[in-house]
Protein backbone atom coordinates (compact mmCIF):
# COMPACT_ATOMS: atom_id res chain seq x y z
CA UNK A 1 0.00 0.00 0.00
CA UNK A 2 2.84 2.41 0.91
CA UNK A 3 4.75 1.73 -2.44
CA UNK A 4 2.36 2.57 -4.58
CA UNK A 5 2.54 5.86 -6.76
CA UNK A 6 0.89 9.06 -5.73
CA UNK A 7 0.31 10.77 -8.70
CA UNK A 8 -1.57 14.32 -7.72
CA UNK A 9 -2.17 15.43 -4.70
CA UNK A 10 -5.10 18.23 -3.74
CA UNK A 11 -6.81 19.86 -0.86
CA UNK A 12 -9.08 17.13 0.07
CA UNK A 13 -7.94 13.92 -1.82
CA UNK A 14 -5.17 12.27 -3.27
CA UNK A 15 -4.48 10.35 -6.54
CA UNK A 16 -2.74 7.06 -6.72
CA UNK A 17 -1.75 4.78 -9.94
CA UNK A 18 -4.49 2.01 -9.76
CA UNK A 19 -4.29 -1.37 -10.38
CA UNK A 20 -4.85 -1.62 -13.85
CA UNK A 21 -3.79 0.60 -16.37
CA UNK A 22 -6.70 2.99 -16.77
CA UNK A 23 -7.96 3.32 -13.68
CA UNK A 24 -6.97 5.51 -10.67
CA UNK A 25 -7.69 5.02 -6.36
CA UNK A 26 -9.08 8.55 -4.92
CA UNK A 27 -8.14 8.83 -1.87
CA UNK A 28 -10.22 11.21 0.83
CA UNK A 29 -8.51 13.26 3.25
CA UNK A 30 -9.65 14.75 6.29
CA UNK A 31 -8.84 18.01 5.76
CA UNK A 32 -11.20 20.54 4.85
CA UNK A 33 -10.06 23.85 3.54
CA UNK A 34 -11.26 26.93 2.44
CA UNK A 35 -10.79 30.28 0.58
CA UNK A 36 -7.71 28.40 -1.37
CA UNK A 37 -6.47 26.97 1.65
CA UNK A 38 -5.56 29.74 3.39
CA UNK A 39 -7.83 28.56 6.28
CA UNK A 40 -7.06 24.85 7.13
CA UNK A 41 -8.18 22.14 9.59
CA UNK A 42 -8.15 18.27 9.90
CA UNK A 43 -12.01 17.09 10.28
CA UNK A 44 -11.70 13.92 11.84
CA UNK A 45 -13.85 11.66 9.97
CA UNK A 46 -14.94 14.31 6.79
CA UNK A 47 -13.08 11.83 4.46
CA UNK A 48 -15.27 8.73 5.49
CA UNK A 49 -17.95 10.37 4.88
CA UNK A 50 -17.67 12.14 1.49
CA UNK A 51 -16.37 8.98 0.17
CA UNK A 52 -19.64 7.29 1.74
CA UNK A 53 -21.79 9.87 -0.29
CA UNK A 54 -20.03 10.60 -3.24
CA UNK A 55 -19.95 6.97 -3.92
CA UNK A 56 -23.90 6.98 -3.53
CA UNK A 57 -23.90 9.63 -5.93
CA UNK A 58 -22.12 8.86 -9.05
CA UNK A 59 -23.59 5.30 -8.08
CA UNK A 60 -26.93 6.35 -8.82
CA UNK A 61 -25.97 8.87 -11.82
CA UNK A 62 -24.42 5.58 -13.60
CA UNK A 63 -27.68 4.34 -13.33
CA UNK A 64 -29.51 7.26 -15.04
CA UNK A 65 -26.99 6.95 -17.71
CA UNK A 66 -24.82 9.91 -16.51
CA UNK A 67 -21.22 9.07 -17.39
CA UNK A 68 -18.69 8.96 -14.61
CA UNK A 69 -15.53 8.79 -13.77
CA UNK A 70 -16.07 6.33 -10.97
CA UNK A 71 -15.99 2.29 -10.66
CA UNK A 72 -16.25 0.95 -7.13
CA UNK A 73 -15.46 1.95 -3.44
CA UNK A 74 -12.63 -0.07 -2.47
CA UNK A 75 -12.67 0.60 1.45
CA UNK A 76 -13.28 3.31 4.27
CA UNK A 77 -11.48 6.09 2.42
CA UNK A 78 -10.63 5.16 -1.06
CA UNK A 79 -12.40 4.64 -4.61
CA UNK A 80 -11.61 2.76 -7.47
CA UNK A 81 -11.78 5.34 -10.54
CA UNK A 82 -11.55 5.67 -14.33
CA UNK A 83 -8.30 7.76 -15.25
CA UNK A 84 -9.67 10.65 -17.08
CA UNK A 85 -7.92 14.33 -18.79
CA UNK A 86 -9.27 16.51 -16.08
CA UNK A 87 -10.60 19.91 -17.96
CA UNK A 88 -9.29 22.63 -15.80
CA UNK A 89 -12.58 24.02 -15.48
CA UNK A 90 -14.58 24.68 -12.31
CA UNK A 91 -18.65 24.19 -12.89
CA UNK A 92 -20.77 25.23 -10.72
CA UNK A 93 -24.46 25.26 -11.28
CA UNK A 94 -27.25 27.67 -8.88
CA UNK A 95 -30.75 27.09 -8.28
CA UNK A 96 -30.36 29.73 -5.29
CA UNK A 97 -28.31 32.74 -4.74
CA UNK A 98 -25.39 32.01 -2.36
CA UNK A 99 -21.85 32.66 -1.73
CA UNK A 100 -19.73 34.44 -5.05
CA UNK A 101 -22.87 35.31 -6.69
CA UNK A 102 -24.56 37.05 -3.44
CA UNK A 103 -21.33 38.79 -3.25
CA UNK A 104 -20.60 39.54 -6.71
CA UNK A 105 -23.97 40.98 -7.99
CA UNK A 106 -25.93 41.79 -4.54
CA UNK A 107 -28.56 39.09 -4.77
CA UNK A 108 -29.35 38.11 -1.32
CA UNK A 109 -28.45 34.67 -0.31
CA UNK A 110 -31.73 32.64 -0.60
CA UNK A 111 -33.41 34.25 -3.52
CA UNK A 112 -34.23 31.38 -5.85
CA UNK A 113 -33.22 31.94 -9.10
CA UNK A 114 -35.34 32.49 -12.24
CA UNK A 115 -33.67 29.64 -13.39
CA UNK A 116 -30.95 27.41 -12.37
CA UNK A 117 -27.48 29.05 -14.16
CA UNK A 118 -24.27 27.87 -15.21
CA UNK A 119 -20.71 29.00 -14.30
CA UNK A 120 -17.14 28.35 -15.34
CA UNK A 121 -14.43 28.71 -13.10
CA UNK A 122 -10.91 28.41 -14.25
CA UNK A 123 -9.24 25.44 -11.94
CA UNK A 124 -5.94 27.45 -11.18
CA UNK A 125 -5.15 27.66 -7.57
CA UNK A 126 -2.60 30.63 -8.09
CA UNK A 127 -5.28 32.68 -9.44
CA UNK A 128 -7.75 31.87 -7.06
CA UNK A 129 -9.76 30.12 -9.61
CA UNK A 130 -11.15 33.28 -11.42
CA UNK A 131 -14.26 33.16 -12.98
CA UNK A 132 -14.54 32.79 -16.85
CA UNK A 133 -17.14 32.96 -20.02
CA UNK A 134 -17.27 29.91 -22.98
CA UNK A 135 -15.20 32.90 -24.70
CA UNK A 136 -11.93 32.22 -22.89
CA UNK A 137 -12.70 28.42 -22.51
CA UNK A 138 -13.08 28.01 -26.18
CA UNK A 139 -10.53 30.84 -26.66
CA UNK A 140 -7.73 29.53 -24.93
CA UNK A 141 -8.64 25.66 -25.92
CA UNK A 142 -9.47 24.58 -22.34
CA UNK A 143 -12.47 22.66 -23.88
CA UNK A 144 -13.72 22.62 -27.75
CA UNK A 145 -17.42 24.47 -27.88
CA UNK A 146 -19.08 20.92 -28.50
CA UNK A 147 -16.80 19.76 -25.42
CA UNK A 148 -18.74 22.81 -23.63
CA UNK A 149 -22.20 21.55 -25.03
CA UNK A 150 -21.58 17.99 -23.33
CA UNK A 151 -20.60 19.97 -20.22
CA UNK A 152 -23.42 21.84 -20.17
CA UNK A 153 -26.54 18.99 -20.87
CA UNK A 154 -24.59 16.92 -18.28
CA UNK A 155 -24.65 19.60 -15.97
CA UNK A 156 -28.39 20.13 -16.42
CA UNK A 157 -29.40 16.85 -16.07
CA UNK A 158 -26.88 16.13 -12.31
CA UNK A 159 -28.78 19.24 -11.54
CA UNK A 160 -31.96 18.23 -12.21
CA UNK A 161 -31.21 14.47 -10.49
CA UNK A 162 -29.40 16.01 -7.60
CA UNK A 163 -32.52 18.66 -6.79
CA UNK A 164 -34.86 15.79 -6.60
CA UNK A 165 -32.90 13.47 -5.04
CA UNK A 166 -31.87 15.69 -2.07
CA UNK A 167 -35.52 17.41 -1.60
CA UNK A 168 -36.51 13.82 -1.18
CA UNK A 169 -34.84 13.91 2.11
CA UNK A 170 -35.87 17.40 2.81
CA UNK A 171 -32.53 19.24 1.59
CA UNK A 172 -32.57 22.00 -0.67
CA UNK A 173 -30.01 22.13 -3.29
CA UNK A 174 -28.40 25.36 -3.30
CA UNK A 175 -25.71 25.61 -5.81
CA UNK A 176 -22.52 22.86 -6.66
CA UNK A 177 -19.63 22.35 -7.78
CA UNK A 178 -18.20 19.64 -10.68
CA UNK A 179 -15.72 19.02 -12.53
CA UNK A 180 -15.18 16.93 -15.77
CA UNK A 181 -12.81 14.67 -17.81
CA UNK A 182 -12.57 13.64 -21.19
CA UNK A 183 -12.33 9.45 -20.88
CA UNK A 184 -10.66 7.83 -23.46
CA UNK A 185 -12.09 4.71 -25.02
CA UNK A 186 -10.56 3.13 -28.32
CA UNK A 187 -10.42 5.57 -30.75
CA UNK A 188 -13.24 7.74 -28.75
CA UNK A 189 -12.87 10.44 -26.45
CA UNK A 190 -16.07 11.29 -24.02
CA UNK A 191 -16.83 13.49 -21.54
CA UNK A 192 -17.47 11.86 -18.10
CA UNK A 193 -18.09 13.80 -14.53
CA UNK A 194 -15.06 13.25 -12.20
CA UNK A 195 -13.95 14.27 -9.08
CA UNK A 196 -16.48 14.12 -6.28
CA UNK A 197 -20.09 15.61 -5.03
CA UNK A 198 -20.20 15.48 -1.46
CA UNK A 199 -20.91 18.69 1.08
CA UNK A 200 -17.56 19.87 0.79
CA UNK A 201 -18.67 20.84 -3.16
CA UNK A 202 -22.52 21.41 -2.38
CA UNK A 203 -24.30 23.86 -0.85
CA UNK A 204 -27.40 21.89 1.58
CA UNK A 205 -30.06 23.63 3.27
CA UNK A 206 -32.38 21.86 5.14
CA UNK A 207 -35.87 21.99 3.27
CA UNK A 208 -37.62 23.34 7.06
CA UNK A 209 -34.88 25.48 8.78
CA UNK A 210 -32.86 26.27 6.49
CA UNK A 211 -29.68 25.20 8.51
CA UNK A 212 -26.54 24.91 6.47
CA UNK A 213 -25.84 21.06 5.87
CA UNK A 214 -22.24 21.56 4.26
CA UNK A 215 -18.41 22.81 3.97
CA UNK A 216 -20.35 26.18 4.59
CA UNK A 217 -20.26 25.42 8.13
CA UNK A 218 -16.80 25.52 8.55
CA UNK A 219 -16.11 28.29 6.21
CA UNK A 220 -18.48 30.29 8.29
CA UNK A 221 -16.84 28.90 11.46
CA UNK A 222 -20.80 27.79 12.28
CA UNK A 223 -19.26 24.19 14.24
CA UNK A 224 -21.10 20.82 13.56
CA UNK A 225 -19.67 20.05 10.25
CA UNK A 226 -18.88 16.44 10.65
CA UNK A 227 -22.36 16.11 12.43
CA UNK A 228 -24.33 18.01 9.63
CA UNK A 229 -22.66 15.60 6.43
CA UNK A 230 -23.36 12.94 8.95
CA UNK A 231 -26.67 14.15 8.93
CA UNK A 232 -26.67 13.80 4.81
CA UNK A 233 -25.49 10.55 4.95
CA UNK A 234 -28.20 9.20 7.43
CA UNK A 235 -30.84 10.88 5.02
CA UNK A 236 -29.58 9.37 2.42
CA UNK A 237 -29.94 6.21 3.97
CA UNK A 238 -25.69 5.19 3.65
CA UNK A 239 -24.87 5.34 6.98
CA UNK A 240 -24.04 1.87 8.58
CA UNK A 241 -24.93 2.01 11.72
CA UNK A 242 -21.99 -0.84 13.26
CA UNK A 243 -19.15 1.98 11.55
CA UNK A 244 -17.76 4.14 14.49
CA UNK A 245 -18.83 7.50 15.00
CA UNK A 246 -15.97 9.07 15.00
CA UNK A 247 -17.52 12.88 15.55
CA UNK A 248 -16.95 14.73 18.76
CA UNK A 249 -20.53 14.20 20.44
CA UNK A 250 -21.44 12.05 22.64
CA UNK A 251 -21.58 8.48 21.93
CA UNK A 252 -24.16 5.79 22.84
CA UNK A 253 -22.17 2.76 24.59
CA UNK A 254 -24.62 -0.46 25.20
CA UNK A 255 -23.99 -2.33 27.75
CA UNK A 256 -24.86 -6.08 27.48
CA UNK A 257 -23.90 -7.70 30.14
CA UNK A 258 -24.92 -10.94 28.45
CA UNK A 259 -20.93 -10.38 26.85
CA UNK A 260 -19.19 -10.65 30.44
P1 LIG B 1 -19.15 29.98 -4.46
O1 LIG B 1 -20.50 30.59 -4.15
O2 LIG B 1 -18.14 30.20 -3.39
O3 LIG B 1 -18.67 30.38 -5.82
O4 LIG B 1 -19.38 28.41 -4.52
C1 LIG B 1 -20.31 27.82 -5.38
C2 LIG B 1 -20.41 26.33 -5.11
O5 LIG B 1 -19.19 25.69 -5.48
C3 LIG B 1 -20.63 25.96 -3.66
O6 LIG B 1 -21.52 24.85 -3.62
C4 LIG B 1 -19.29 25.55 -3.14
C5 LIG B 1 -18.61 25.02 -4.36
N1 LIG B 1 -17.18 25.29 -4.40
C6 LIG B 1 -16.27 24.25 -4.45
O7 LIG B 1 -16.66 23.08 -4.42
N2 LIG B 1 -14.95 24.55 -4.55
C7 LIG B 1 -14.48 25.82 -4.60
O8 LIG B 1 -13.27 26.01 -4.72
C8 LIG B 1 -15.43 26.89 -4.54
C9 LIG B 1 -14.96 28.32 -4.58
C10 LIG B 1 -16.76 26.57 -4.45
N1 LIG C 1 -12.07 26.94 -2.41
C1 LIG C 1 -12.48 25.73 -1.77
C2 LIG C 1 -13.72 26.01 -1.02
O1 LIG C 1 -13.87 27.04 -0.35
C3 LIG C 1 -11.41 25.17 -0.91
C4 LIG C 1 -10.18 25.98 -0.91
O2 LIG C 1 -10.12 26.89 -1.70
O3 LIG C 1 -9.26 25.76 -0.10
O4 LIG C 1 -14.62 25.21 -1.10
Amino acid sequence: MSKRRRIYEGKAKILYEGPEPGTLIQFFKDDATAFNAKKHEIIDGKGVLNNRISEHIFTQLNKIGIPTHFIKRLNMREQLIKEVEIIPLEVVVRNVAAGSMSERLGIPEGEVLPRSIIEFYYKKDELNDPIISEEHITAFGWASPHEIDDIMSLAVRINDFLSGLFLGIGIQLIDFKIEFGRLIEGDLMRIVLADEISPDSCRLWDAKTNEKMDKDRFRRDLGGMVEAYREVATRLGIMNENEPQRGKGPVLVKSDKSDK
